[in-house]
Protein backbone atom coordinates (compact mmCIF):
# COMPACT_ATOMS: atom_id res chain seq x y z
CA UNK A 1 0.00 0.00 0.00
CA UNK A 2 1.38 3.14 -1.07
CA UNK A 3 1.50 6.30 1.92
CA UNK A 4 -1.55 7.81 -0.35
CA UNK A 5 -3.26 4.78 0.37
CA UNK A 6 -2.37 4.41 3.81
CA UNK A 7 -5.06 5.13 7.06
CA UNK A 8 -7.41 6.63 4.55
CA UNK A 9 -11.04 7.01 5.85
CA UNK A 10 -13.56 6.93 3.20
CA UNK A 11 -16.80 8.63 3.26
CA UNK A 12 -18.54 5.70 2.24
CA UNK A 13 -17.21 4.44 5.97
CA UNK A 14 -19.74 6.51 7.76
CA UNK A 15 -22.10 3.92 6.04
CA UNK A 16 -21.11 0.77 6.12
CA UNK A 17 -17.95 0.91 9.03
CA UNK A 18 -19.15 3.61 11.97
CA UNK A 19 -18.69 1.29 15.42
CA UNK A 20 -20.36 4.56 17.02
CA UNK A 21 -23.66 3.62 15.42
CA UNK A 22 -23.63 -0.61 15.01
CA UNK A 23 -26.81 -0.79 14.62
CA UNK A 24 -27.55 1.42 11.67
CA UNK A 25 -23.91 -0.01 10.11
CA UNK A 26 -25.18 -3.63 10.12
CA UNK A 27 -28.51 -1.94 8.51
CA UNK A 28 -26.44 -0.41 5.55
CA UNK A 29 -24.31 -3.65 5.16
CA UNK A 30 -27.22 -6.62 5.37
CA UNK A 31 -28.76 -5.26 1.87
CA UNK A 32 -25.69 -4.06 0.06
CA UNK A 33 -24.60 -7.04 1.02
CA UNK A 34 -27.15 -9.30 -0.75
CA UNK A 35 -26.84 -8.92 -3.81
CA UNK A 36 -23.26 -8.91 -4.81
CA UNK A 37 -20.69 -7.27 -2.22
CA UNK A 38 -18.98 -9.12 0.24
CA UNK A 39 -18.77 -7.59 3.85
CA UNK A 40 -15.03 -7.59 3.35
CA UNK A 41 -15.31 -5.89 0.33
CA UNK A 42 -17.64 -2.95 2.26
CA UNK A 43 -16.17 -2.98 5.59
CA UNK A 44 -12.52 -3.32 4.04
CA UNK A 45 -11.22 0.25 3.62
CA UNK A 46 -11.92 0.44 -0.25
CA UNK A 47 -13.24 3.98 -1.78
CA UNK A 48 -16.80 2.92 -3.38
CA UNK A 49 -17.13 4.50 -6.80
CA UNK A 50 -20.37 5.29 -8.28
CA UNK A 51 -21.03 5.31 -11.66
CA UNK A 52 -23.88 7.60 -13.41
CA UNK A 53 -25.17 5.51 -16.12
CA UNK A 54 -26.86 7.54 -18.47
CA UNK A 55 -27.69 5.45 -21.10
CA UNK A 56 -30.31 3.17 -21.78
CA UNK A 57 -33.18 2.32 -24.43
CA UNK A 58 -34.73 5.65 -24.23
CA UNK A 59 -31.16 7.26 -24.01
CA UNK A 60 -29.93 5.68 -27.41
CA UNK A 61 -27.09 8.45 -28.02
CA UNK A 62 -25.90 7.22 -24.44
CA UNK A 63 -26.41 3.18 -24.86
CA UNK A 64 -22.91 2.87 -25.49
CA UNK A 65 -22.56 3.30 -21.74
CA UNK A 66 -24.03 0.08 -21.06
CA UNK A 67 -21.64 -1.71 -23.06
CA UNK A 68 -18.31 0.29 -21.42
CA UNK A 69 -19.78 -0.94 -18.27
CA UNK A 70 -18.09 -3.89 -17.86
CA UNK A 71 -14.78 -1.90 -18.76
CA UNK A 72 -15.28 1.08 -16.37
CA UNK A 73 -15.97 -1.58 -13.26
CA UNK A 74 -12.62 -3.59 -14.89
CA UNK A 75 -10.88 -0.59 -14.13
CA UNK A 76 -11.88 0.39 -10.93
CA UNK A 77 -11.54 -2.84 -9.50
CA UNK A 78 -7.67 -3.01 -10.66
CA UNK A 79 -7.33 0.24 -9.02
CA UNK A 80 -8.55 -1.03 -5.51
CA UNK A 81 -12.41 0.58 -5.66
CA UNK A 82 -15.65 -1.06 -5.29
CA UNK A 83 -18.08 0.37 -8.70
CA UNK A 84 -21.77 0.87 -7.86
CA UNK A 85 -23.52 1.56 -11.06
CA UNK A 86 -27.00 3.41 -10.85
CA UNK A 87 -29.19 4.64 -13.55
CA UNK A 88 -29.41 8.91 -14.34
CA UNK A 89 -32.67 9.96 -16.00
CA UNK A 90 -32.92 10.14 -19.21
CA UNK A 91 -32.36 12.89 -21.55
CA UNK A 92 -31.88 12.27 -24.73
CA UNK A 93 -32.31 15.09 -26.82
CA UNK A 94 -34.42 13.64 -29.79
CA UNK A 95 -37.18 11.74 -28.08
CA UNK A 96 -37.81 13.88 -24.84
CA UNK A 97 -40.84 16.30 -25.59
CA UNK A 98 -41.17 19.42 -25.30
CA UNK A 99 -37.20 19.64 -24.93
CA UNK A 100 -34.72 17.29 -23.68
CA UNK A 101 -33.73 20.77 -22.08
CA UNK A 102 -36.57 20.71 -19.54
CA UNK A 103 -34.65 17.81 -18.02
CA UNK A 104 -31.01 18.75 -17.71
CA UNK A 105 -31.94 20.26 -14.40
CA UNK A 106 -34.04 17.05 -13.42
CA UNK A 107 -30.89 14.74 -13.81
CA UNK A 108 -28.79 16.95 -12.00
CA UNK A 109 -31.09 18.00 -8.70
CA UNK A 110 -31.51 13.94 -9.17
CA UNK A 111 -27.56 13.02 -9.66
CA UNK A 112 -26.99 15.81 -6.27
CA UNK A 113 -29.28 13.67 -4.17
CA UNK A 114 -27.73 10.52 -5.30
CA UNK A 115 -24.42 11.59 -4.79
CA UNK A 116 -24.99 13.29 -1.23
CA UNK A 117 -27.20 10.72 -0.04
CA UNK A 118 -25.56 7.52 -0.82
CA UNK A 119 -22.48 5.81 0.23
CA UNK A 120 -20.22 7.28 -2.33
CA UNK A 121 -16.52 8.32 -2.56
CA UNK A 122 -15.91 9.27 -6.03
CA UNK A 123 -18.15 9.56 -9.46
CA UNK A 124 -17.55 8.34 -13.23
CA UNK A 125 -20.10 10.70 -14.66
CA UNK A 126 -20.53 8.74 -18.39
CA UNK A 127 -22.01 11.73 -21.12
CA UNK A 128 -22.68 11.85 -24.34
CA UNK A 129 -26.12 13.40 -25.62
CA UNK A 130 -26.14 17.58 -25.03
CA UNK A 131 -27.54 17.59 -22.08
CA UNK A 132 -26.06 14.87 -20.13
CA UNK A 133 -23.06 16.19 -19.93
CA UNK A 134 -23.69 19.87 -18.25
CA UNK A 135 -26.31 18.15 -15.75
CA UNK A 136 -23.09 15.25 -14.81
CA UNK A 137 -20.99 17.96 -14.18
CA UNK A 138 -23.22 20.77 -12.85
CA UNK A 139 -24.33 18.00 -10.42
CA UNK A 140 -20.55 16.99 -9.49
CA UNK A 141 -19.92 20.42 -8.91
CA UNK A 142 -22.43 20.75 -6.37
CA UNK A 143 -21.97 17.86 -4.52
CA UNK A 144 -17.49 18.02 -4.74
CA UNK A 145 -16.72 14.69 -4.23
CA UNK A 146 -13.84 13.55 -6.35
CA UNK A 147 -15.24 12.97 -10.23
CA UNK A 148 -14.11 12.30 -14.14
CA UNK A 149 -16.24 12.53 -16.97
CA UNK A 150 -16.49 9.52 -19.80
CA UNK A 151 -18.31 10.60 -22.63
CA UNK A 152 -19.62 7.61 -24.95
CA UNK A 153 -17.91 9.11 -28.16
CA UNK A 154 -19.59 10.31 -31.51
CA UNK A 155 -21.22 7.83 -33.69
CA UNK A 156 -18.76 7.18 -37.09
CA UNK A 157 -19.21 9.38 -39.97
CA UNK A 158 -22.80 8.82 -41.87
CA UNK A 159 -22.64 8.88 -45.73
CA UNK A 160 -25.40 9.41 -48.04
CA UNK A 161 -24.47 8.80 -51.52
CA UNK A 162 -20.69 9.27 -51.24
CA UNK A 163 -20.91 12.34 -49.32
CA UNK A 164 -20.55 12.82 -45.41
CA UNK A 165 -23.28 12.97 -43.68
CA UNK A 166 -23.66 14.74 -40.18
CA UNK A 167 -26.12 14.66 -37.50
CA UNK A 168 -28.73 17.37 -37.42
CA UNK A 169 -26.98 19.16 -40.25
CA UNK A 170 -27.95 16.64 -42.48
CA UNK A 171 -31.82 17.08 -41.43
CA UNK A 172 -31.44 21.40 -41.89
CA UNK A 173 -29.90 20.83 -45.29
CA UNK A 174 -32.55 18.40 -46.32
CA UNK A 175 -35.51 20.44 -45.27
CA UNK A 176 -34.94 23.27 -47.38
CA UNK A 177 -33.96 20.45 -50.35
CA UNK A 178 -37.58 19.42 -49.31
CA UNK A 179 -39.20 22.83 -49.47
CA UNK A 180 -37.76 23.45 -53.06
CA UNK A 181 -39.05 20.08 -54.14
CA UNK A 182 -35.38 19.13 -55.12
CA UNK A 183 -36.21 15.69 -53.03
CA UNK A 184 -38.86 13.56 -51.92
CA UNK A 185 -40.19 12.51 -48.43
CA UNK A 186 -38.88 9.38 -49.22
CA UNK A 187 -35.29 10.65 -50.15
CA UNK A 188 -35.52 13.08 -46.95
CA UNK A 189 -35.84 10.05 -44.58
CA UNK A 190 -32.67 8.16 -46.80
CA UNK A 191 -30.62 10.80 -46.58
CA UNK A 192 -31.31 11.82 -42.58
CA UNK A 193 -31.12 8.21 -41.45
CA UNK A 194 -27.68 7.60 -43.46
CA UNK A 195 -26.73 10.12 -40.61
CA UNK A 196 -27.20 7.90 -38.11
CA UNK A 197 -25.05 4.27 -38.35
CA UNK A 198 -23.86 3.07 -35.34
CA UNK A 199 -23.79 3.59 -31.73
CA UNK A 200 -22.62 7.07 -30.46
CA UNK A 201 -23.66 10.64 -29.82
CA UNK A 202 -23.97 12.81 -33.17
CA UNK A 203 -21.17 12.85 -35.25
CA UNK A 204 -20.71 16.95 -36.38
CA UNK A 205 -19.98 19.29 -33.33
CA UNK A 206 -22.87 19.98 -32.45
CA UNK A 207 -23.62 19.66 -28.79
CA UNK A 208 -22.81 16.86 -27.59
CA UNK A 209 -19.44 16.99 -29.12
CA UNK A 210 -19.01 20.11 -27.34
CA UNK A 211 -19.73 19.68 -24.59
CA UNK A 212 -17.62 16.36 -24.43
CA UNK A 213 -15.03 18.67 -25.83
CA UNK A 214 -15.70 21.28 -23.14
CA UNK A 215 -15.41 18.85 -20.49
CA UNK A 216 -12.25 17.89 -21.49
CA UNK A 217 -11.03 21.46 -21.58
CA UNK A 218 -12.48 22.39 -18.39
CA UNK A 219 -9.33 19.35 -17.18
CA UNK A 220 -12.74 16.99 -16.03
CA UNK A 221 -11.93 13.95 -18.13
CA UNK A 222 -8.38 11.93 -19.33
CA UNK A 223 -6.88 13.81 -21.88
CA UNK A 224 -7.65 12.93 -25.49
CA UNK A 225 -10.80 10.92 -24.10
CA UNK A 226 -13.90 13.15 -25.91
CA UNK A 227 -13.31 12.85 -29.45
CA UNK A 228 -12.83 8.84 -29.58
CA UNK A 229 -15.51 7.74 -31.57
CA UNK A 230 -18.28 5.11 -30.00
CA UNK A 231 -17.59 1.95 -32.00
CA UNK A 232 -13.66 2.21 -31.67
CA UNK A 233 -11.35 -0.08 -29.69
CA UNK A 234 -9.70 2.81 -28.14
CA UNK A 235 -13.15 4.34 -26.31
CA UNK A 236 -13.24 0.57 -24.75
CA UNK A 237 -9.53 1.13 -23.24
CA UNK A 238 -10.62 5.25 -22.33
CA UNK A 239 -13.45 3.39 -19.96
CA UNK A 240 -11.00 1.51 -18.39
CA UNK A 241 -8.55 4.05 -17.87
CA UNK A 242 -10.76 6.48 -16.48
CA UNK A 243 -12.07 3.63 -14.30
CA UNK A 244 -8.71 3.57 -13.01
CA UNK A 245 -8.27 6.93 -12.70
CA UNK A 246 -10.93 7.78 -10.52
CA UNK A 247 -9.90 5.81 -7.45
CA UNK A 248 -6.82 7.51 -7.46
CA UNK A 249 -8.23 10.96 -7.72
CA UNK A 250 -10.21 9.43 -4.46
CA UNK A 251 -7.06 8.71 -2.94
CA UNK A 252 -5.67 12.32 -3.60
CA UNK A 253 -8.95 13.51 -2.72
CA UNK A 254 -8.74 15.80 -6.20
CA UNK A 255 -12.37 17.19 -6.56
CA UNK A 256 -14.13 19.46 -8.88
CA UNK A 257 -13.74 22.64 -6.79
CA UNK A 258 -9.62 21.57 -7.32
CA UNK A 259 -10.31 21.47 -10.69
CA UNK A 260 -13.57 23.88 -12.12
CA UNK A 261 -11.73 27.03 -11.76
CA UNK A 262 -11.55 30.36 -13.40
CA UNK A 263 -9.17 29.34 -15.26
CA UNK A 264 -10.34 26.11 -16.58
CA UNK A 265 -13.48 28.05 -17.50
CA UNK A 266 -11.57 30.40 -19.47
CA UNK A 267 -9.89 27.54 -21.26
CA UNK A 268 -13.35 25.73 -22.11
CA UNK A 269 -14.21 29.55 -24.34
CA UNK A 270 -10.99 29.69 -26.41
CA UNK A 271 -11.36 26.33 -27.09
CA UNK A 272 -15.66 26.40 -27.44
CA UNK A 273 -14.43 29.29 -30.58
CA UNK A 274 -11.68 26.61 -31.93
CA UNK A 275 -13.52 23.50 -32.83
CA UNK A 276 -16.25 25.76 -34.10
CA UNK A 277 -18.50 24.80 -30.84
CA UNK A 278 -22.33 25.05 -30.19
CA UNK A 279 -23.95 28.04 -29.07
CA UNK A 280 -25.63 25.60 -26.21
CA UNK A 281 -22.01 25.61 -25.05
CA UNK A 282 -22.45 29.31 -23.18
CA UNK A 283 -25.50 28.42 -21.13
CA UNK A 284 -24.56 24.99 -19.91
CA UNK A 285 -21.22 26.22 -19.26
CA UNK A 286 -22.84 29.30 -17.13
CA UNK A 287 -24.76 26.88 -15.19
CA UNK A 288 -21.48 24.43 -14.66
CA UNK A 289 -19.52 27.77 -13.12
CA UNK A 290 -22.13 29.28 -11.13
CA UNK A 291 -23.20 25.30 -9.52
CA UNK A 292 -19.26 25.21 -9.09
CA UNK A 293 -19.43 29.24 -6.97
CA UNK A 294 -17.43 30.71 -10.08
CA UNK A 295 -17.74 34.00 -11.67
CA UNK A 296 -18.17 33.79 -14.94
CA UNK A 297 -20.61 36.24 -17.06
CA UNK A 298 -22.45 35.44 -20.64
CA UNK A 299 -20.56 38.92 -22.32
CA UNK A 300 -16.64 36.42 -21.22
CA UNK A 301 -17.59 34.79 -24.27
CA UNK A 302 -17.27 37.50 -26.43
CA UNK A 303 -14.20 39.15 -24.40
CA UNK A 304 -12.89 36.24 -24.46
CA UNK A 305 -13.71 33.81 -26.75
CA UNK A 306 -14.65 36.27 -29.60
CA UNK A 307 -10.73 37.04 -31.04
CA UNK A 308 -9.95 33.23 -31.00
CA UNK A 309 -9.18 31.20 -34.91
CA UNK A 310 -11.76 28.49 -36.00
CA UNK A 311 -9.37 25.96 -36.36
CA UNK A 312 -11.71 22.66 -36.61
CA UNK A 313 -13.00 21.80 -40.14
CA UNK A 314 -16.00 19.62 -38.86
CA UNK A 315 -19.67 20.46 -39.86
CA UNK A 316 -22.08 22.34 -39.11
CA UNK A 317 -18.74 25.01 -39.32
CA UNK A 318 -16.94 23.05 -41.69
CA UNK A 319 -16.95 19.81 -43.70
CA UNK A 320 -15.94 16.26 -42.00
CA UNK A 321 -16.93 14.60 -39.19
CA UNK A 322 -15.97 12.72 -35.90
CA UNK A 323 -13.91 10.18 -37.41
CA UNK A 324 -11.71 12.71 -38.85
CA UNK A 325 -11.27 14.94 -36.09
CA UNK A 326 -10.35 11.76 -33.50
CA UNK A 327 -7.70 10.92 -36.77
CA UNK A 328 -6.74 14.06 -36.80
CA UNK A 329 -6.04 14.35 -32.94
CA UNK A 330 -9.09 15.27 -31.18
CA UNK A 331 -9.23 17.75 -28.64
CA UNK A 332 -5.33 17.19 -27.28
CA UNK A 333 -4.31 18.47 -30.96
CA UNK A 334 -6.65 21.71 -30.79
CA UNK A 335 -5.50 22.97 -27.18
CA UNK A 336 -2.18 21.95 -28.26
CA UNK A 337 -2.58 24.30 -31.05
CA UNK A 338 -3.85 26.77 -28.84
CA UNK A 339 -1.10 26.54 -25.62
CA UNK A 340 1.54 26.91 -28.30
CA UNK A 341 -0.05 30.40 -29.00
CA UNK A 342 -0.62 31.72 -25.67
CA UNK A 343 -4.39 30.87 -25.72
CA UNK A 344 -4.63 28.59 -22.89
CA UNK A 345 -3.73 28.68 -18.67
CA UNK A 346 -1.38 25.82 -19.10
CA UNK A 347 -1.15 25.69 -14.73
CA UNK A 348 -5.13 24.94 -14.62
CA UNK A 349 -5.38 21.36 -12.96
CA UNK A 350 -7.27 18.18 -14.42
CA UNK A 351 -8.54 14.52 -13.60
CA UNK A 352 -5.24 13.63 -14.66
CA UNK A 353 -3.36 14.86 -11.62
CA UNK A 354 -1.37 16.94 -13.58
CA UNK A 355 -1.81 20.45 -15.41
CA UNK A 356 -3.05 21.31 -18.51
CA UNK A 357 0.51 22.38 -19.85
CA UNK A 358 1.70 18.67 -18.76
CA UNK A 359 -1.29 16.74 -20.28
CA UNK A 360 -0.81 18.76 -23.71
CA UNK A 361 3.08 18.37 -24.12
CA UNK A 362 3.93 17.28 -27.79
CA UNK A 363 0.41 17.54 -29.06
CA UNK A 364 -0.77 19.44 -32.21
CA UNK A 365 -2.71 18.92 -35.20
CA UNK A 366 -1.96 15.28 -37.01
CA UNK A 367 -3.79 16.23 -40.06
CA UNK A 368 -4.10 19.80 -40.71
CA UNK A 369 -6.68 18.98 -43.53
CA UNK A 370 -9.08 19.21 -40.87
CA UNK A 371 -7.66 20.66 -37.74
CA UNK A 372 -5.86 23.99 -38.67
CA UNK A 373 -2.63 25.41 -37.66
CA UNK A 374 -2.96 28.73 -35.32
CA UNK A 375 -1.29 30.65 -37.48
CA UNK A 376 -3.47 29.45 -40.95
CA UNK A 377 -7.13 29.15 -39.06
CA UNK A 378 -10.43 28.32 -41.48
CA UNK A 379 -10.99 31.81 -40.17
CA UNK A 380 -9.94 34.28 -37.74
CA UNK A 381 -12.20 36.47 -34.77
CA UNK A 382 -14.17 33.17 -34.93
CA UNK A 383 -15.70 32.90 -31.52
CA UNK A 384 -19.64 34.40 -30.30
CA UNK A 385 -20.58 37.97 -30.49
CA UNK A 386 -22.72 38.43 -27.28
CA UNK A 387 -25.37 41.08 -28.03
CA UNK A 388 -27.46 43.78 -26.20
CA UNK A 389 -30.07 46.67 -26.79
CA UNK A 390 -33.45 47.49 -26.53
CA UNK A 391 -34.86 43.82 -27.16
CA UNK A 392 -32.68 42.07 -24.82
CA UNK A 393 -29.67 42.15 -22.17
CA UNK A 394 -27.93 39.36 -23.73
CA UNK A 395 -27.46 37.07 -27.08
CA UNK A 396 -25.56 35.02 -29.04
CA UNK A 397 -24.15 35.23 -32.24
CA UNK A 398 -22.40 32.16 -33.80
CA UNK A 399 -19.82 34.04 -36.51
CA UNK A 400 -18.22 30.66 -37.17
CA UNK A 401 -21.25 30.12 -39.43
CA UNK A 402 -22.13 33.12 -40.97
CA UNK A 403 -21.64 32.13 -44.77
CA UNK A 404 -19.64 34.31 -47.16
CA UNK A 405 -23.04 34.10 -49.01
CA UNK A 406 -25.07 35.80 -45.61
CA UNK A 407 -22.46 38.27 -45.15
CA UNK A 408 -22.61 39.41 -48.17
CA UNK A 409 -26.53 39.68 -48.71
CA UNK A 410 -27.17 41.33 -44.98
CA UNK A 411 -23.92 42.57 -43.55
CA UNK A 412 -21.32 43.62 -46.81
CA UNK A 413 -23.38 47.84 -47.27
CA UNK A 414 -20.60 49.96 -48.32
CA UNK A 415 -19.25 51.57 -45.40
CA UNK A 416 -21.46 49.82 -43.33
CA UNK A 417 -20.28 47.01 -43.06
CA UNK A 418 -21.74 44.75 -40.41
CA UNK A 419 -24.48 46.43 -39.60
CA UNK A 420 -27.82 45.26 -41.11
CA UNK A 421 -31.67 47.02 -41.18
CA UNK A 422 -34.68 45.73 -41.56
CA UNK A 423 -38.31 44.75 -41.01
CA UNK A 424 -39.11 42.79 -38.50
CA UNK A 425 -42.00 39.51 -38.67
CA UNK A 426 -42.60 38.43 -35.68
CA UNK A 427 -43.74 34.64 -34.73
CA UNK A 428 -45.32 33.58 -31.44
CA UNK A 429 -43.71 29.79 -31.51
CA UNK A 430 -42.77 27.13 -33.30
CA UNK A 431 -46.47 26.27 -34.39
CA UNK A 432 -47.34 30.12 -35.25
CA UNK A 433 -43.95 30.23 -37.49
CA UNK A 434 -45.23 26.80 -38.93
CA UNK A 435 -48.84 27.90 -39.74
CA UNK A 436 -47.93 31.33 -41.28
CA UNK A 437 -44.43 31.63 -42.78
CA UNK A 438 -45.58 30.93 -46.38
CA UNK A 439 -48.38 32.88 -45.64
CA UNK A 440 -47.91 36.16 -48.59
CA UNK A 441 -49.56 38.61 -46.61
CA UNK A 442 -46.48 38.95 -44.31
CA UNK A 443 -44.59 40.28 -47.05
CA UNK A 444 -41.50 38.21 -45.95
CA UNK A 445 -38.72 39.27 -48.28
CA UNK A 446 -34.96 39.10 -48.27
CA UNK A 447 -34.89 42.45 -45.84
CA UNK A 448 -36.69 40.73 -43.40
CA UNK A 449 -35.48 39.40 -39.90
CA UNK A 450 -38.08 36.35 -38.57
CA UNK A 451 -38.44 36.61 -34.67
CA UNK A 452 -39.62 33.99 -32.61
CA UNK A 453 -40.73 34.67 -29.06
CA UNK A 454 -42.34 32.42 -25.78
CA UNK A 455 -40.18 29.49 -26.47
CA UNK A 456 -37.60 30.05 -23.70
CA UNK A 457 -36.68 28.80 -20.32
CA UNK A 458 -39.95 29.77 -18.81
CA UNK A 459 -41.95 30.28 -21.92
CA UNK A 460 -41.51 26.79 -23.54
CA UNK A 461 -40.67 25.53 -21.12
CA UNK A 462 -36.90 24.04 -20.93
CA UNK A 463 -36.13 26.83 -24.22
CA UNK A 464 -36.48 25.29 -27.60
CA UNK A 465 -34.03 24.72 -30.46
CA UNK A 466 -36.55 26.92 -32.82
CA UNK A 467 -34.88 30.17 -33.75
CA UNK A 468 -32.98 28.62 -36.62
CA UNK A 469 -36.43 28.96 -39.04
CA UNK A 470 -36.38 28.52 -42.60
CA UNK A 471 -37.29 31.41 -44.69
CA UNK A 472 -40.53 30.52 -46.77
CA UNK A 473 -40.42 28.07 -49.78
CA UNK A 474 -41.00 30.53 -52.45
CA UNK A 475 -37.23 32.81 -51.02
CA UNK A 476 -35.64 29.42 -50.56
CA UNK A 477 -36.50 28.60 -54.55
CA UNK A 478 -35.13 31.88 -55.37
CA UNK A 479 -32.12 31.15 -53.74
CA UNK A 480 -32.35 32.68 -50.41
CA UNK A 481 -31.47 30.07 -47.96
CA UNK A 482 -31.15 32.10 -44.63
CA UNK A 483 -32.43 34.87 -43.17
CA UNK A 484 -31.47 36.62 -39.81
CA UNK A 485 -33.19 34.88 -37.27
CA UNK A 486 -33.68 35.88 -33.43
CA UNK A 487 -35.53 34.47 -30.74
CA UNK A 488 -35.84 33.93 -26.60
CA UNK A 489 -35.28 30.43 -27.58
CA UNK A 490 -31.91 28.62 -28.81
CA UNK A 491 -31.00 26.31 -31.90
CA UNK A 492 -29.44 22.88 -32.50
CA UNK A 493 -25.82 22.86 -31.92
CA UNK A 494 -25.96 21.29 -35.45
CA UNK A 495 -27.24 23.93 -37.05
CA UNK A 496 -25.30 26.18 -39.83
CA UNK A 497 -27.97 29.18 -39.28
CA UNK A 498 -26.21 32.24 -37.89
CA UNK A 499 -28.97 32.99 -35.80
CA UNK A 500 -29.10 35.09 -33.10
CA UNK A 501 -30.97 33.20 -30.23
CA UNK A 502 -30.73 32.63 -25.96
CA UNK A 503 -32.26 36.25 -26.02
CA UNK A 504 -32.32 37.07 -22.47
CA UNK A 505 -34.38 37.94 -20.34
CA UNK A 506 -37.08 36.18 -22.46
CA UNK A 507 -40.63 37.32 -23.75
CA UNK A 508 -43.22 36.10 -21.34
CA UNK A 509 -41.22 37.36 -17.94
CA UNK A 510 -41.11 40.79 -19.85
CA UNK A 511 -38.38 40.75 -21.74
CA UNK A 512 -37.98 43.22 -24.34
CA UNK A 513 -38.92 40.84 -27.03
CA UNK A 514 -42.02 40.86 -25.96
CA UNK A 515 -42.93 44.28 -27.37
CA UNK A 516 -41.83 44.27 -30.77
CA UNK A 517 -44.47 43.99 -33.58
CA UNK A 518 -44.70 42.85 -36.54
CA UNK A 519 -43.66 46.34 -39.07
CA UNK A 520 -40.98 47.20 -36.32
CA UNK A 521 -37.75 48.22 -38.45
CA UNK A 522 -35.21 46.81 -36.14
CA UNK A 523 -31.07 47.20 -36.47
CA UNK A 524 -28.22 44.96 -36.15
CA UNK A 525 -24.69 46.32 -35.20
CA UNK A 526 -22.00 43.55 -35.38
CA UNK A 527 -19.45 46.13 -34.92
CA UNK A 528 -21.16 47.50 -31.28
CA UNK A 529 -22.66 44.07 -30.83
CA UNK A 530 -26.04 45.36 -30.53
CA UNK A 531 -29.66 45.11 -31.60
CA UNK A 532 -32.25 47.30 -31.43
CA UNK A 533 -35.88 47.74 -32.25
CA UNK A 534 -36.24 51.03 -33.88
CA UNK A 535 -39.32 52.38 -32.13
CA UNK A 536 -38.88 55.42 -30.08
CA UNK A 537 -38.52 55.61 -26.42
CA UNK A 538 -41.70 56.81 -25.79
CA UNK A 539 -43.54 54.27 -27.71
CA UNK A 540 -41.45 51.46 -26.14
CA UNK A 541 -42.48 52.69 -22.81
CA UNK A 542 -46.26 52.67 -23.60
CA UNK A 543 -46.16 49.09 -24.95
CA UNK A 544 -44.23 48.10 -22.15
CA UNK A 545 -47.19 49.54 -19.29
CA UNK A 546 -49.90 47.74 -21.79
CA UNK A 547 -48.65 44.72 -21.72
CA UNK A 548 -49.85 41.88 -20.03
CA UNK A 549 -47.76 38.70 -19.03
CA UNK A 550 -49.37 35.68 -21.29
CA UNK A 551 -50.97 32.95 -18.86
CA UNK A 552 -48.18 29.98 -18.68
CA UNK A 553 -50.11 26.23 -18.37
CA UNK A 554 -47.98 23.41 -17.36
CA UNK A 555 -48.71 19.63 -18.68
CA UNK A 556 -46.02 18.09 -15.54
CA UNK A 557 -45.96 18.43 -12.32
CA UNK A 558 -41.99 19.21 -13.27
CA UNK A 559 -42.74 21.82 -15.24
CA UNK A 560 -44.76 24.12 -12.82
CA UNK A 561 -41.45 23.72 -9.96
CA UNK A 562 -39.32 24.14 -13.29
CA UNK A 563 -40.82 27.42 -13.92
CA UNK A 564 -41.04 28.41 -10.33
CA UNK A 565 -37.31 28.32 -10.14
CA UNK A 566 -35.48 28.68 -13.43
CA UNK A 567 -33.64 31.70 -13.99
CA UNK A 568 -32.61 33.13 -17.93
CA UNK A 569 -30.41 31.58 -20.24
CA UNK A 570 -28.16 34.27 -20.21
CA UNK A 571 -27.31 32.98 -16.68
CA UNK A 572 -27.22 29.48 -17.54
CA UNK A 573 -31.03 28.70 -17.34
CA UNK A 574 -30.30 27.51 -13.25
CA UNK A 575 -32.57 26.52 -10.78
CA UNK A 576 -31.52 29.87 -8.90
CA UNK A 577 -32.59 28.26 -5.65
CA UNK A 578 -29.42 25.22 -6.28
CA UNK A 579 -27.19 27.69 -6.98
CA UNK A 580 -26.79 28.82 -3.31
CA UNK A 581 -25.87 24.90 -2.38
CA UNK A 582 -22.38 24.47 -3.10
CA UNK A 583 -19.64 21.36 -1.77
CA UNK A 584 -22.31 20.24 0.27
CA UNK A 585 -20.00 16.48 0.46
CA UNK A 586 -18.44 18.46 3.33
CA UNK A 587 -21.55 17.98 5.51
CA UNK A 588 -23.05 14.01 6.00
CA UNK A 589 -26.63 12.94 5.69
CA UNK A 590 -28.22 12.09 8.88
CA UNK A 591 -28.72 8.61 9.45
CA UNK A 592 -31.74 7.24 7.61
CA UNK A 593 -33.28 5.20 10.66
FE1 LIG B 1 -28.08 13.06 -28.83
FE2 LIG B 1 -27.12 14.71 -30.85
S1 LIG B 1 -29.14 14.03 -30.45
S2 LIG B 1 -26.12 13.65 -29.31
MG1 LIG C 1 -31.05 19.60 -30.39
Amino acid sequence: MSDTRANKRFRSQEWFDNPNNPGMTALYVERYQNQAFTREELQGEKPIIGIANTGSDLAPCNKIHVFLMDRIKAGIREAGGIPMEFPVHPIQETGKRPTAALDRNLAYLSLVEVLHGYPIDGVVLTTGCDKTTPAMLMGAATVDIPAIGLNGGPMLDGWWKGKRAGSGTIVWESRRLLAEGKIDYEEFMGRVCSSAPSLGHCNTMGTASTMNAMSEALGMTLTGSSAIPAPFRERMAMAYETGQRIVEMVYEDLKPSDILTREAFENAIVVNSAIGGSTNAPPHLQAIARHAGVELNVKDWETIGFDVPLLVNMQPAGEYLGESFFRAGGVPAVMGELMSAGRLHAGAMTATGNNVGVNLAGCDSLDTEVIKRYDAPMRRNAGFKVLSGNLFDSALMKTSVISEDFRKRFLSEPGNEGVFEARAVVFEGPEDYHDRINDESLGIDERTVLFIRNVGCVGYPGSAEVVNMQPPDALIKAGITHLPTVGDGRQSGTSESPSILNASPESVVGGGLAFLQTGDRVRLDLNASRMDALVSDEDWAARQAAWEAPEIVSQTPWEEIYRTHVGQLGDGGCLELATAYQRIAKDLPRDNH
